[in-house]
């Protein structure tokens, strides 16, 4: 029996399901139930039935789940797996911002860790982060940690002060207008879908900006070419669905690809197999007031934004 094989057996004796983000190898995607962006991963772990499960994806999308269902075992197959966004700012900063400014609504980007979701009054993801800020009730608000993120959502929603930090994602910063006006002379006519993690002035230069979800969908309802501008995982899963159809911006001649995130690939099939035998991986764990605090932020992105 191949390794998938007992991945599927031992998922249909122990019930527990496995949630996987779009960024994950394609064979890890493959065997997921829950498969997603973040917001989804969030909202549909949450919803799920099942009493465990395996997050294949980075740490804060595992504690997401846990804060979001307690009850559950939340088990991240690959511990190191770390999205270094999440960290880009210390809680004890925005302890004293609220401290010194408490009118102003703090915001965080999902990818963070438990400690600054506490700190916040609201999660956002990529993919709901323009409609909650436009539903906040705050005018003026600090949005975490990702700078191109925020810049976005400001252009989005102009009536809003937005103030933003100096975070980014190592993988998406790297995007540059340049190399977008490249890949369209290389590829004329395909358009060019794009995460909200990229910077703004090769942001400028898109037709669709989305999250990994809205990219998969946007790939699906167009016919034509598309130059896909995030991480790998995406085109590694949809390729060969859409034969031709697909450009991977960073990608060279020997089928490496600058934007992969070694983090999104440190999951393999023998972590999984071990994460469901409770031989390995790691049980998320937090402690009660932490989740309650994060608990606070990731329910509000659930109401503004389901
Ligand atoms: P999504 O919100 O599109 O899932 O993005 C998560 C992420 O880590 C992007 O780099
Ligand atoms: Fe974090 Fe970027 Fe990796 Fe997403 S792609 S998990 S934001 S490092």
């Amino acid at each position: 029996m191949t390794l998938w094989e007992q991945i599927r057996r031992l998922k249909e004796e122990t019930g527990a399901i496995i949630a996987a983000h779009t960024y994950q190898p394609p064979e890890i995607q493959d065997v997921a139930d829950i498969l997603g962006d973040s917001f989804v991963l969030a909202q549909k772990a949450k919803e799920a039935a099942a009493s465990t499960v395996v997050v294949c994806g980075v740490r804060f999308m595992a504690e997401g789940i846990k804060i979001l269902a307690p009850d559950k075992r939340v088990i991240l197959a690959a511990p190191q797996a770390d999205c270094p966004m999440a960290r880009q700012i210390e809680p004890e900063r925005v302890a004293e911002f609220r401290r010194q400014y408490p009118d102003v609504g703090v915001v965080a980007y999902i990818n963070t860790t438990a400690e600054l979701k506490a700190q916040a009054d609201v999660c956002v993801t990529s993919s709901s982060a323009v409609k909650i800020v436009r539903a906040l009730p705050q005018k003026t608000l600090l949005f975490l940690p990702d700078k191109n993120l925020g810049d976005y959502v400001r252009r989005q929603v102009p009536e809003k002060e937005i103030l933003t930090w100096d975070g980014y994602c190592p993988v998406h910063n790297t995007v540059t207008a340049e190399e977008v006006r490249a890949a369209r002379l290389r590829y004329p006519g395909a358009k060019v879908a794009m995460h909200p993690e990229c910077p703004p002035e090769a942001l400028a230069l898109a037709d669709m900006v989305g999250s990994t979800a809205a990219i998969i969908e946007y790939i699906g309802k167009e016919s034509g070419e598309i130059i896909v501008a995030t991480e790998r995982g995406v085109t590694d899963k949809l390729s060969l669905r859409y034969p031709g159809r697909l450009h991977q911006l960073g990608e060279e001649a020997d089928g490496s690809c600058r934007l992969t995130c070694p983090d999104m690939k440190l999951t393999t099939a023998e972590a999984v197999l071990a994460a469901l035998r409770g031989l390995g991986g790691e049980e998320i764990e937090l402690e009660p007031t932490l989740l309650a605090a994060a608990r606070r932020s990731l329910d509000n992105m659930l109401t503004y934004g389901g």
